[in-house]
């Protein structure tokens, strides 16, 4: 069997798993801080309330399954990862996990810059009005006119992935009259995921150059020589969904290391390190994720110390986070079709939406929490299983959560940590409409990103 379950959500099995929560919740009613984002709340009626709005008011305006993004979250979480940085580094959100004109916006206003993996994410960024030199440029395989769109554009870094690109970058660079300032994107053998890191293997992946066999060295030299080309620094990215920071230790060593051999070789010293994002949120109340000033002050001192360790000047820092930025700002909400107890098993609950809004249950195993939001409840605690739409029995959004048992067809249930690699992900598998992303503050919702329509749909299909 070639699947294997992502670090992000490990904790699987048919029924429930080892170690996992068996007994219920002592109030289902009660929202932990942790997972939901901050401005969520329950009015008088137990009704879940967001930004001030009620999810019921939400549902009739615009829907469901929705997206409800809590925007002074967002904004509060991208201004604490800027402050804890402070201004002798730079933050980069990563825009994979959730890009719209909206989000391009906000990270402007408070100070972030943005990194892109796309044709398609370069296009929005820049349509949104970022400026090119707050933007870096990311992917394997950037096509040659991807680059050439980057490099005209102006954009701040691009991160070379292979020996080929450095080649391709450079030639493209220098016949648009251009020295294009670059990062190259190292493999440190160093993964990290939730609460373990491994060192010395994983560099049988696709990204970057490894630093065994020299290799690392190799593209640094060869970039060196390239006129098309300023090198800038080093970038590594370990994994997703970290807590450990001893991943990070180790990679920063590695990383400062390769500056090192850098400056014994050439005799100059790279101005900057980019040590990734990956930190981790929580998706459950078994998760314990770290502040930002917490990572900034870990990061910080790991740089420092090995800088000194190897008489260099600390280099400029960049780290890029996406899901710890967005990931706790939303919920998706959605409405209950069917509820079907399985005797000696679990309850089954049917809602409108399901692996195309999330796909990574599915994918990765990935836990999530939920809770019913359009009413309070007393009942007693039920074991269910929360599914999709989908002709696929793997459509699964929660694998095992208590509701109260008195949930019924008509109630809103709300799935708290979306905010990040859900829309992004999104799909129209069965030709279900992916949903909109309503941003909600102060008392008022707008609609950031519109439900696709039939009509949407038939306008790709020609025919
Ligand atoms: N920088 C680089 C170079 C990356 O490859 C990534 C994520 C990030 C930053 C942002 O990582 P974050 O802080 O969001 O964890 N679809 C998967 C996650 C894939 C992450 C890919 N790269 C998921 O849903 O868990």
């Amino acid at each position: 069997m070639s699947r294997s379950a992502h670090p992000a959500g490990p904790r699987h099995a048919d029924v429930l798993p080892e170690g996992h929560y068996s007994a219920p919740p002592a109030d289902l009613n009660a929202l932990d801080p942790k997972v939901w984002a901050r401005t969520v709340g329950r009015d008088e009626h137990g009704v879940l309330t967001v930004g001030g709005i009620d999810v019921k008011q939400l549902a009739e305006e615009f829907g469901t399954p929705a997206y409800i993004l809590d925007e002074a979250d967002f904004r509060a979480r991208a201004r604490a990862w800027r402050t804890a940085f402070g201004s002798d580094a730079d933050v980069f959100y990563a825009g994979k996990a959730f890009l719209s004109r909206a989000v391009v916006r906000w990270l402007h206003e408070e100070g972030l810059n943005l990194d892109v993996c796309s044709g398609g994410e370069l296009a929005t960024a820049l349509s949104a009005g970022m400026p090119a030199d707050r933007i870096a440029f990311h992917g394997n395989n950037k096509s040659p006119a991807e680059i050439e769109r980057a490099v005209r554009a102006g954009v701040g870094r691009i991160v070379l992935d292979s020996f080929q690109e450095i080649v391709r970058v450079a030639h493209i660079a220098q016949s648009l009259g251009k020295r294009q300032r670059v990062q190259i994107r190292i493999t440190v053998g160093v993964e990290a995921h939730t609460h373990e890191f491994i060192a010395t293997a994983h560099e049988d992946q696709k990204f970057g150059i490894p630093l065994a066999g020299g290799q690392a060295a190799e593209a640094v030299r060869r970039a060196l020589q390239l006129d098309g080309l300023e090198v800038i620094g080093i970038h590594s990215h370990i994994g997703s969904q970290i807590f450990d920071m001893s991943g990070f230790e180790v990679a920063a060593h590695r990383v400062v290391g390769l500056l090192r051999e850098i400056r014994d070789e050439h005799g100059i010293e790279l101005p900057e390190i980019d040590l990734g994002g990956g930190l981790g949120i929580a998706y459950t109340s078994d998760d314990d994720p770290r502040e930002p000033h917490e990572i900034a002050k870990a990061l910080t001192e790991i740089v420092t110390r090995e800088c000194e360790a190897a008489r260099l000047s600390t280099p400029r820092i960049s780290v890029e986070p996406g899901r710890a930025i967005v990931g706790p700002t939303a919920f998706t909400l959605y409405e209950v079709g069917t509820v079907k107890p399985l005797e000696g098993l679990r309850t089954y609950v049917s809602v409108d939406g399901g692996m195309s809004d999330n796909i990574r249950t599915a994918l990765y195993d990935a836990e999530y929490s939920v809770a019913l939001a359009s009413r309070g409840s007393d009942a007693e605690p039920m074991l269910c299983r929360v599914v999709g739409k989908h002709c696929e029995s793997g459509d699964i959004v929660v694998r095992d959560a208590f509701l109260p048992g008195d949930l019924a067809p008509g109630d809103l249930i709300a799935v708290p940590a979306t905010g990040a690699y859900c829309r992004s992900m999104a799909s129209n598998y069965n030709h279900v409409l992916r949903p909109p992303v309503v941003a909600v503050d102060g008392g008022g919702a707008r609609v950031i990103v519109r439900r696709e329509t039939e009509e949407d749909l038939l306008r790709l299909d020609v025919g």
